[in-house]
């Protein structure tokens, strides 16, 4: 069962939006199950009105010695029709919870029966949810093509290695920043590209308030995208991604990124 992992490095890019989306248009849904597992404490609870227990912190609790499949599928909930595990919106606790739980989760996710999406909020050093992220088959660092995000990027993914993936979200209104596209992006951060999130606020507010038929959802740009990069991971097509080539000299031009000295060959 393929584990995914949704991280960013800084700015908010959309990386639970992300992972809510991949997982209401999941082709084997409902068998996929969203891990919220953001140590600066979890939004999902409160942006869709939903209790953050049973979840991650009440899995600590009754699984200081054991856990089990059985055990993780307990402290799920149903969040907009996808069953999750959900972590507390404080950062202590949730950290607290993760560490506690994510090395016994890591080893128990092949076994689960479920596919997983691991929300697992920014990467840092020493990121409690470190065991996921290392067990996931797929990395996927979220983040904006602009010069600033991306000079992060490039170092992040260079460490993950060969499962990361870069998730771009176009079209957000970030001032005076330019958007790159995405064969420029991979070619400076020397990652594949897997796909473009477009800015949709109608629908990332529809699949947050759950107001709207799912019709609406149906339709828009977010959730046709969703299924694309959904369909894609689950033929293994985003893994066999054809990696970028190395810039020729003279032809990268992400001139920020250059500058900085950040590009990774
Ligand atoms: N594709 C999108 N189109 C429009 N709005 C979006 C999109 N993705 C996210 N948003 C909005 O941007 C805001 C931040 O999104 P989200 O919480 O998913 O980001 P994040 O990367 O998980 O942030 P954090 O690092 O704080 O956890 C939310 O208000 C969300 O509704
Ligand atoms: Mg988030």
């Amino acid at each position: 069962m393929p584990v995914v992992v949704l991280a960013s490095l800084k700015s908010s890019p959309g990386t639970t939006t992300a992972a809510l989306a991949l997982c209401q248009v999941w082709p084997r849904a409902p068998r996929v199950i969203l891990i919220e597992a953001d140590p600066a404490g979890g939004d999902v609870a409160a942006r869709t009105g939903a209790s953050p227990d049973p979840g991650l912190t009440t899995l600590a609790a009754a699984g200081r010695r054991e856990i089990t499949p059985a055990m993780i599928e307990q402290h799920c909930r149903s969040v907009a029709g996808v069953p999750a595990l959900l972590c507390s919106p404080q950062p202590q606790t949730a950290a607290a919870a993760l560490s506690t739980v994510a090395q016994r989760m890591a080893s128990l996710l092949g076994d689960l029966g479920y596919d997983a999406v691991c929300d697992c909020g920014r990467l840092q050093q020493g990121h409690p949810a470190a065991p996921l992220i290392q067990a996931a088959d797929l990395i996927l660092i979220v983040a904006r093509p602009t010069a600033v995000e991306l000079s992060r990027v490039a170092t992040a993914a260079k460490e993950l290695g060969g499962r990361a993936r870069v998730l771009l979200v176009t079209g957000s209104p970030v001032p005076g920043s330019t958007e790159y596209p995405s064969a420029e992006v991979a070619q400076a951060v020397g990652v594949p590209v897997i796909g473009t999130m477009p800015y949709d606020p109608a629908a990332a507010s529809t699949l947050w308030s759950g107001s709207a038929g799912p019709r609406v959802l149906e339709r828009s740009q977010l959730y046709r995208w969703a299924r694309r990069i959904a369909s894609a991971i689950l033929v293994g097509s985003a893994l066999s991604a054809v990696e970028p080539q190395p810039p020729a000299p003279g032809q990268l031009s992400l001139p920020l990124l250059r500058r900085a000295g950040q590009v990774v060959r």
